[in-house]
């Protein structure tokens, strides 16, 4: 049933060419496909293609039809094709039903408009072909429509006519020169609304940028196009990378099952990521649109140019594209505020799944339903293994060692060990070693002890242990660079004299000598989280303080609040839910040392606030989420009450000052950050000023920022409010799906225990719809991630909401199905009466009739492990 990433085979045929042409219907369209065909193992006398769900009408070889059980055979996987020549001519006719396809992989039709999406393996629902990246082939595409209201139809790279043929259809041919996978096929055929531009690129030729949207939403597409142009510039400068083709286009649909995908020259994108004014986004939306964007398009070098050798591969494209994305945005926007960003993700979210029985290296070995992977795993520790190579090569380093790899490798389809290769041929260093990292999975922990040795020396000692996984027995020690600072008592840093403050851990255990005395020394760990590992040093309550209030690191002062804000809320926890008399005077002391900080605006705002409840989950065990949500409240309210005056005086000092025109711009961004997290803590102190000023900040609010951080505020503080905000908020937001999609998140996070009846009411309004995967993970997402009371209600009924939810889901659209069932399976931290229940209900799903392989890879897993 699964692959296995040893048994890899080189292709039997190769397909330098390839014609497809289409004839849309929504019904039944028709697709032609002409493949030059070329033999490479001449072994063999038979080719295999794939093919799923298509209903084939026509086959032959050089023009001589092919018969049935005699020179072919079919199953629901494909065909088995026998034939003994070196070079030939395959056609294959075939039609499929775009409107029937709520997958959203293959050819879909949603919204009055045609779109493709491929990547993983959705090319085989379109038409027959060897369905895996390393087939390259140059595509020519004809789009054929009598269908008159669409206005474009489009296809990759350029365009080469567009005609009204004999028999009266509307005819657009697209020739890409670029040899591609099947992956990055795209095909898009809608009435949009077009905006245009340019790009100058380094070599002076000028390339079109085009965006569609829909109908009436051309304002809100300027930001995406404002951002392109500026990944454009970027990679020029960080990487010497330029555009190839004389056309860029970017499509925006709003039924898409991820982000965005990278089709060559022709990306789509979820209109959630591209779509934004100061009405309808927030700072937050702004930003992701902005590194979204230069994703795609940094894949056109990193993922298109030089692609993947099999899936098995793929943090190959994606590590890599995900890391520079991240130095993208660290650049246009702020180092720290992403750097922090994606440390949540690692710790909440990547972390979780490495304890989970979906645990796997960032170098899969074995993979049941492709698309199960492409995961936090992949992307994000993929980029963090990338981000370590950097740290190690320096940046000279790294980017001879990209150069390398693209003189190498350009044009052809390859491995993560090609990629690490370059990086060690072109600054002459062993990276053995440092490969486990893309074998192993699981999360190393790093426990460190300080101890004085002779001659005034403390001795800092390392161990590194990585607990078994589920597909892992056995751990090996891991390349671990840790960035080390020291502070003395009074906050002075001293020399630690390690080379780039690091410290590289290689073996199981060592150790390092520093001046000074054990006792007295602060230590700062994993500044700027310099490896994805967990650290456990038993760090006291001054030694964090003495962090805030000296470190000259603003990441490391955000780790020790973090660090501070979890041991309170664990000591609550581990208290019966009772503040007890240590935390309330640490508590007071960092309220009170607050106002002395003088930080900037970004600083200040991360600071205050606490770690999500799931990264506390995933460092505790056996935890009842319930309590600990209690214990986490308590926490943040008693820290919002004590310094409640404080909050006031300056929430209303930047609000009086905060009257320019919207702009998204990193000053009035902290501006608006830091107000809104001041609103928030405001309303967790539960002072009566609260209402008042949330309902002015809704009222007055001249962008969605400030809105939405009104909402929030109203959530925690008052329901009767936030449900008459609310209101205002639908009445004003209704045909904007994008916006709506916050109302339905906000409404499913809502803590209350009778949610699951209006979560019912909320599926029946007019705007949800379980065919769309935005309002999916909006309504139902936001229910079963984040909403702890609900979901975990200590009868299963939440569970149960799901696990029937995922029933009806999974027929529609499993792709999505099979991501909204993350919360059911990262159980591992959890008590064992909540495990269970869990357990019920994915038994539940196990036994029902017809479940995808997407759900079924992923409850074996877990029911296995059991
Ligand atoms: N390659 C796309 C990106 O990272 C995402 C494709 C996701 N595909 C999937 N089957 N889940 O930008
Ligand atoms: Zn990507």
């Amino acid at each position: 049933l699964s692959k296995k990433r040893i048994d890899y085979k080189a292709p039997t045929h190769l397909v330098p060419n390839i014609h497809l042409t289409f004839e849309l219907d929504p019904n039944e369209t028709r697709v032609k496909n002409v493949m030059q065909i070329r033999r490479v193992d001449n072994s063999v006398d038979f080719l295999v293609l794939d093919g799923e769900g298509l209903q084939l009408t026509d086959i032959m070889i050089d023009s001589v039809p092919l018969t049935l059980d005699v020179d072919f055979w079919k199953d629901e996987h494909g065909l088995r094709i026998q034939c003994n020549k070196d070079e030939f001519t395959l056609t294959i006719s075939n039609t499929i039903s775009p409107i029937n396809n709520t997958s959203l992989e293959g050819l879909y039709f949603s919204n009055g408009a045609y779109c493709t999406q491929c990547e993983a393996e959705g090319f085989r629902k379109i038409s027959y072909f060897f369905d895996r990246p390393d087939i390259l082939s140059i595509y020519t595409v004809c789009i054929r429509t009598n269908d008159t209201s669409l206005s474009y139809l489009l296809s990759n790279g350029n365009l080469i006519s567009d005609n009204v043929n004999d028999t009266n259809m509307r005819e657009c041919i697209w020739r890409d020169p670029f040899p591609k996978p099947c992956y990055l096929f795209a095909l898009v055929a809608g009435h949009f609304d077009k905006l245009e531009d340019k790009f100058v690129t380094m070599s002076g030729r000028t390339i079109e940028l085009l965006l569609f949207v829909d109908e009436g939403r051309k304002g809100q597409g300027q930001h995406a196009l404002d951002s392109l142009k500026k990944a454009m510039r970027w990679d020029e400068e960080t990487y010497g990378l330029e555009y190839d083709l004389d056309i860029y286009m970017i499509v925006a649909v709003d039924f898409f099952n991820m982000g965005a995908m990278e089709n060559k020259g022709l990306n789509v994108f979820n209109s959630k990521f591209v779509l934004a004014d100061s009405n309808t986004a927030t700072d937050e939306d702004y930003f992701n649109i902005e590194s979204i964007i230069a994703h795609e398009y940094f894949h056109n070098w990193t993922g298109n140019r030089v692609t993947c050798r099999d899936w098995f591969q793929l943090s190959l494209k994606e590590g890599l594209t995900v890391f520079r994305d991240q130095q993208f945005s660290a650049d246009m926007f702020s180092p720290l505020i992403t750097r922090i960003g994606q440390v949540k993700v690692m710790r909440e979210h990547q972390f979780a799944e490495d304890a989970s029985p979906m645990s796997h290296p960032i170098r899969p070995d074995e993979v049941m339903e492709m698309n199960n992977f492409y995961t936090v795993t992949v992307y994000d520790k993929g980029a963090e293994v990338i981000r370590m190579l950097h740290t190690l090569l320096g940046k000279r380093g790294f980017r001879q060692g990209m150069d390398l790899y693209f003189k190498r490798h350009d044009g052809q389809a390859v491995t993560c060990d090609d990629f690490v290769q370059a990086m060690q041929d072109a600054n002459d260093i062993d990276l053995a070693h440092f490969k486990l990292w893309y074998s192993q999975s699981g999360t190393p922990e790093i426990s460190i002890e300080l101890s004085n040795d002779e001659d005034n020396m403390c001795r800092i000692g390392f161990r590194q242990f990585t607990q078994a996984t589920a597909d892992q027995a056995h751990k090996q020690a891991l390349y671990v660079p840790i960035k080390v600072q020291c502070l003395n008592a009074d906050g002075k840093a001293i020399k630690t004299g390690l080379a780039n403050d690091t410290f590289v851990l290689t073996d199981s255990a060592d150790s390092i000598l520093i001046l000074g005395d054990a006792n007295k020394i602060t230590p700062v760990f994993l500044q700027d989280f310099s490896a994805p590992v967990k650290i456990h040093f038993d760090y006291s309550g001054k030694q964090l303080l003495n962090i805030i209030l000296n470190a000259n690191n603003h990441y490391s002062k955000w780790e020790a609040t973090q660090q501070l804000f979890f041991t309170w809320i664990k000591s609550v926890y581990l208290n019966e839910c009772k503040l007890n008399a240590k935390v309330k005077e640490e508590l007071t002391t960092l309220a009170g040392s607050l106002p002395e900080l003088t930080l900037p605006d970004e600083v200040l705002a991360q600071l205050m606030t606490l770690p999500s409840l799931e990264s506390c989950i995933a460092k505790l065990e056996q935890v009842n989420p319930l309590q600990l949500n209690k214990a986490y409240i308590k926490v943040r309210a008693y820290l919002a009450s004590i310094s409640v005056n404080y909050m006031l005086k300056h929430y209303h000092n930047i609000n009086g000052k905060n009257d320019l025109p919207y702009a998204y711009q990193r000053q009035q961004v902290n501006g608006r950050k830091l107000k809104n997290v001041l609103l928030f803590n405001i309303a967790c102190s539960g002072n009566e000023l609260a209402s008042a000023l949330i309902k002015q900040q809704f009222e007055d609010a001249s962008n969605m920022t400030d809105k939405l951080g009104a909402l929030k505020a109203a959530q925690v503080y008052n329901i009767d409010l936030f449900d008459a905000l609310m209101l205002s908020f639908e009445e004003q937001y209704t045909n904007d799906a994008v916006v709506m999609d916050k109302w339905f998140a906000l409404h499913a996070s809502i803590e209350k225990p009778d949610l699951l009846s209006q979560l019912d009411l909320l599926q029946a309004h007019k705007q949800f719809s379980i065919t769309n995967p935005n309002k999916v993970r909006s309504l139902i997402g936001s229910f079963a991630f984040y909403n702890t009371v609900a979901f975990h209600q200590a009868d299963g009924s939440g569970y149960k909401y799901l696990a029937d939810y995922l029933l009806q889901l999974d027929k529609v659209n499993p792709q999505v199905a099979s991501r909204l069932i993350t919360p059911l399976i990262q159980y591992s931290q959890l008590e064992n009466s909540f495990q269970e229940k869990i357990i019920v209900q994915l038994q539940r799903l196990y036994g029902a009739k017809g479940l995808s392989k997407d759900l079924f890879e992923k409850i074996s897993k877990c029911l296995i492990s059991k």
